[in-house]
């Protein structure tokens, strides 16, 4: 059952690791699995986007770290077998910079990897197999919709349809082979998979009823509001994606930490949140409501790859503490600020009169209220103080088992059974 008050549980790291949880000024780190699940974190100050190094053969060249250089005996999973060579034991993984083979899955170190992934696995839901006539009809209805509540739905499919396919490519080209540990890497080839099915699920959309697909899949380029937050992340996964860039260093590895902030805390876990909350109320007022469970499913989802994006980052601190510096923590802390006033544009932008209840300045209250937990997840002080939640429903739509007559329309349980018939 998942719950964003109440996230996943997550069982303690399996390991002998020797460092308690610690503080540094800032107060204590969460780790991974420690009831601190679902916010997320940080962002750089503004106008600080990473560049794409402008010289990569110098970096390559330049990195001294043996785990974080391929050329020098790293590991990325293409090494060489060493047959023969000893047995591969928990304390030899690391979430980067590991030097363990990354071919071989057990023995596990990161149980709440695995099992985010076994989670994950029995929340598979396919888009076609929500029913859209009442949408179709709604939609085709020329006094079915006022041109307000139309412009959201589009701009949200706008600005969805390719922010997801912008969090897969970062995944597949930039985070993946810089996170070096086999368990982790198994959920983000199941995320991988969940933002395919994410970009399925708005076209899909978009095709049921009828929009102009070359309108919707441009606003991309062409309505500022949409592709703002789009160019601000896209710094960020340039530079991790680039061939010579590897961690191993202190710079590279705060670089690593900055890019997972920017996609796992700030993107899905900050960016995505006005459009969940502005098409899930129209849902909630029986309106496109097969969207509005399109969305309910996918906000399931999300929530799940950022509280494990936010494990990996608290990880990633646990195992190496002098990355969390006073100055990262405030430049993190900007980021998210930045993140918030950039978010609350986007509520202004696609709702300027105020619909269904809900108008900008709610919002900008509500993006203080998650900014504040996904601060607390990463083990950063609250950056707005005495932010209170305005839509407390949104919990409960996380919770699909109890929120079968949400939508009044079918919601099945999506848990597979993975029972094979020989016959
Ligand atoms: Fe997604
Ligand atoms: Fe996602």
């Amino acid at each position: 059952m998942l719950n964003w008050d109440d996230p996943l549980s997550i069982p303690a790291t399996k390991t002998e690791d020797p460092t308690p949880p610690f503080s540094s000024g800032g107060g204590v780190h969460p780790r991974p699995g420690d009831g601190l699940q679902d916010n997320a974190m940080l962002m750089a100050t503004a106008g600080a986007a990473p560049a794409v190094n402008p010289d990569p053969a110098a970096s390559l060249a330049n990195n001294p770290h043996p785990a974080a250089n391929p050329l020098r005996g790293g590991n990325i999973g293409f090494e060489d077998l060493q047959m023969g060579a000893e047995r591969i034991r928990v304390d030899d993984k690391q979430i980067i910079n590991c030097r363990a083979d990354l071919n071989q899955l057990v023995p596990f170190k990161y149980d709440w990897a695995w099992q985010k992934y076994l989670d994950a696995c029995a929340n598979h839901w396919m888009p076609q197999e929500i029913n859209m006539n009442a949408d179709i009809a709604l939609w085709k209805d020329p006094n079915g919709l006022s041109e307000d509540e139309r412009t959201v739905i589009k701009r949200n499919m706008g600005f969805f349809s390719t922010a997801d396919s912008l969090v897969a490519n970062n995944l597949v080209l930039a985070v993946y082979r810089h996170i070096t540990n086999p368990e982790c890497r198994q959920y983000l080839l199941r995320q991988a998979f969940e933002e395919a099915i994410h970009t399925h699920a708005y076209q899909y959309v978009v095709e049921s009823l009828g929009m102009d697909e070359g309108e919707i899949f441009n606003m991309y380029r062409e309505v500022p509001a949409v592709a703002k937050k789009a160019e601000w992340a896209l710094p960020f996964t340039q530079y991790l994606s680039d061939p010579n860039f590897y961690t191993g260093t202190p710079e590279t590895d705060q670089k690593l930490l900055r890019e997972l902030v920017a996609f796992y805390v700030i993107f899905e876990g900050i960016f995505f949140y006005v459009g969940f909350v502005q098409v899930l109320s129209m849902g909630r007022r029986n309106k496109m409501v097969g969207t509005a469970e399109q969305f309910q499913y996918i906000l399931r989802d999300e929530s799940m790859h950022m509280n494990f994006g936010i494990d990996v980052i608290n990880q990633i601190k646990i195992e190496n503490p002098h990355l969390w510096t006073d100055g990262f923590k405030e430049e993190i802390a900007a980021m998210i600020r930045d993140a918030v006033a950039l978010e609350t544009q986007y509520a202004h932008d696609t709702m300027p009169r105020g619909i269904l209840g809900l108008n900008a300045n709610t919002f900008e209250e509500y993006l203080h209220f998650i900014a504040n937990r996904r601060c607390s997840q990463i083990g950063l002080p609250e950056q707005y103080r005495g932010a209170a939640n305005p839509f407390p429903w949104m919990s409960e739509v996380l919770d699909l088992k109890k929120e079968k007559n949400f939508f009044e329309t079918r919601v099945t349980e999506y848990q597979t059974g993975g029972a094979l018939n020989w016959d």
